[in-house]
């Protein structure tokens, strides 16, 4: 409309730091005085144009500069030339403080002489020798297009149906989430979105020590997303998304091909051999919609993949590759809080905790969340064999007590259901929370990390939906001195039972570094799955057809063996 809706001034709050920063930040500290010479100190007499410098967030320990500058403390690197991969060579004792306002440097802190490792570490394809050279290719194709529809950012994909969206600071959002059942079309999930992210570094030592990226609420995971243009390593029919943000001077900020999505074949989807049958087994194949966007932030990166299922799954995968945060260390000694992963280089030990928001709207607005354990019944007269265990299921009813740890004992997952809409069993109908691997957090509860991460506290929280209430560690993380976001609004233990709730979870990949996750990391992977559980009365991919026959001329099982009844064989 050509008009400005809302305006507030905010005081004492630093936001996120944007993708000009970054650019300017490294030029302010390239041309600082300060920071040649103590470049010429660590590093002897070398071409300061190889220095990298990446910004990296202050956070806040407390002093009078955090709260009242808007700060960055850069890691610096040197490359070898102008392709090498400076992350290998780490410029350890070097630590500038640049005043972001004012885009300069304001005095380089130095922390004793560290070696400057010597050997390159490149991963980029002119740079490795000696490549695998017997791999045939694998083609995807898809003569007929794929299945789903597109209109604007709106998708169809066989029942399903959502809105794909994408902002700055959390990047790929989904949302309107629905399954077409019969003549129904069924909500699911409201909106889906991871809400904040922190990378908390394990070494106490000087250089090492305040290392934790907030990656979304100080980086913009949206900001830091590849435009997949000249490659996605998806295959098959790719429909690519553009991402429309801004720079911090309000400047148009498009990022070509932000969103990747296409269809994949994700082997068998269910089977099932009748013996007696001839033209037994039945079986088909799996076929999942990937929604997907990657993010570099500095070093690393995050690839953050949703996948549909047609038997009504939904799931998230962080795929977490790119190259480690290094340092560099003195010949001879043994790290104690990481590994060496190369001469004189070093990777700390580190944990990467995600948290991601899920409003659900199951056949409607009011929903509850139940926390399942599975317990054993005690062995008594009922139970003479001890083999008796059941679910138990505790309805949440309020934000405090929803608060909650994974549990391998108890094999805890959680479940959402409408209470007020039954399926053919009386049940309501529900969708259960699976999480995967999970960790901990090891830092000590008083770090000054934790403080501003409170979310991390657990890894289960539910709320009441509030339209404000969207990032975990609250609206505003950067040098932040915490105790904001879902901490303190769970405080309120407001009722959860029976409205519109919000999931939250938090799930920590611990990185204990190996040698092979340099130079460049093998991906690793984290997240968890949605499954419905008596959502729909029946398996929803019963109705999926078998695939087409291959040119063998059946389909893909004419191999199984038809064995006769065991009346003719004579037995049973
Ligand atoms: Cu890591």
């Amino acid at each position: 409309g050509g008009a400005i809706r809302s305006f507030r001034s905010l005081s004492g709050v630093q936001p996120t730091m944007t993708v000009d920063e970054q650019v300017e930040c490294e030029q302010a500290v390239l041309r600082s005085p300060l920071f040649h010479d103590a470049l010429r100190r660590h590093a002897g007499d070398v071409d300061p144009s190889l220095v990298m410098v990446d910004i990296w967030s202050a956070g806040n320990y407390g002093a009078d500069e955090e709260s009242t500058l808007r700060l960055a403390r850069p890691l610096c690197f040197l490359r070898r030339d102008a392709t090498d991969n400076g992350y290998a060579r780490p410029l350890e004792g070097i630590r500038p403080v640049v005043d972001l306002n004012r885009m300069e440097v304001i005095r380089v802190e130095e922390h004793g002489n560290w070696p400057v490792p010597e050997a390159s570490g490149n991963y980029a394809a002119n740079r490795v020798e000696d490549q695998r050279n017997n791999i045939k290719p694998i083609e995807i194709s898809q003569p007929q297009g794929p299945s789903f529809t597109v209109v604007g950012r709106h998708v169809s994909w066989q029942k399903w149906s959502f809105v794909v969206g994408f902002n700055a600071r959390e990047g790929l959002t989904l949302h309107h989430i629905r399954y077409r059942d019969g003549e129904r079309d069924r909500p699911v999930i409201y909106r889906a979105s991871l809400t904040e992210m922190v990378v908390p570094y394990g070494d106490p030592g000087p250089t090492q020590a305040r290392k934790n990226a907030f990656d979304v609420g100080e980086y913009g995971m949206g900001m830091c997303a590849n435009s997949l243009k000249l490659g996605c390593d998806c295959l098959g029919h790719i429909h690519y998304f553009d991402a429309d943000l801004c720079t911090s001077r309000g400047e148009p900020l498009k990022i070509q091909n932000a969103i990747c999505m296409h269809e994949e074949d994700f082997g068998i989807l269910w089977k099932h051999t009748d013996r007696r049958l001839p033209d037994s087994p039945e079986v088909r194949r799996s076929r999942r919609l990937v929604i997907s966007s990657v993010s570099t932030v500095k070093n690393y990166e995050y690839g953050f993949f949703w996948y549909l299922y047609q038997d009504g799954n939904i799931q998230l995968e962080v795929k977490l590759t790119g190259i480690l945060s290094l340092g560099s260390y003195p010949a001879g000694q043994k790290p104690a809080h990481g590994m060496l992963v190369a001469p004189n280089l070093y990777a700390p030990n580190h944990q990467h905790f995600f948290n991601v928001r899920l409003d659900f709207d199951l056949d409607g607005m009011a929903n509850t969340v139940q926390q399942i354990d599975v317990v054993a019944d005690p062995v008594s007269p009922d139970n003479p064999f001890g083999n008796a265990f059941r679910a138990r299921s505790t309805p949440l009813t309020s934000e405090k007590m929803a608060r909650a740890h994974l549990s391998l004992e108890t094999g805890r997952t959680w479940k959402v259901i409408n209470p007020s809409v039954k399926n053919h069993v009386g049940e309501p109908v529900g969708y259960r929370f699976l999480p995967g691997d999970n960790a901990l957090p090891f830092a000590s509860a008083d770090a000054w990390w934790r403080k501003r991460a409170r979310f991390v506290d657990y890894h289960v929280w539910v709320t009441p939906f509030q339209e404000s209430e969207n990032y975990a560690a609250g609206d505003y993380p950067n040098q932040s001195i915490g105790g904001d976001g879902l901490i303190q609004w769970t405080e309120q233990d407001r009722p959860i039972e029976n409205t519109d709730v919000v999931f939250w979870y938090t799930f920590g990949h611990t990185h204990l570094p190996r040698p092979e996750d340099y130079p460049v990391m093998p991906t690793a992977y984290i997240g968890f799955l949605l499954k419905p559980a008596g959502f729909f009365n029946i398996n929803p991919a019963n109705d999926v057809p078998p695939s087409p026959a291959k040119a063998v001329g059946r389909d893909c099982c004419e191999l199984a063996m038809v064995i006769p009844p065991p009346h003719e064989l004579g037995i049973g």
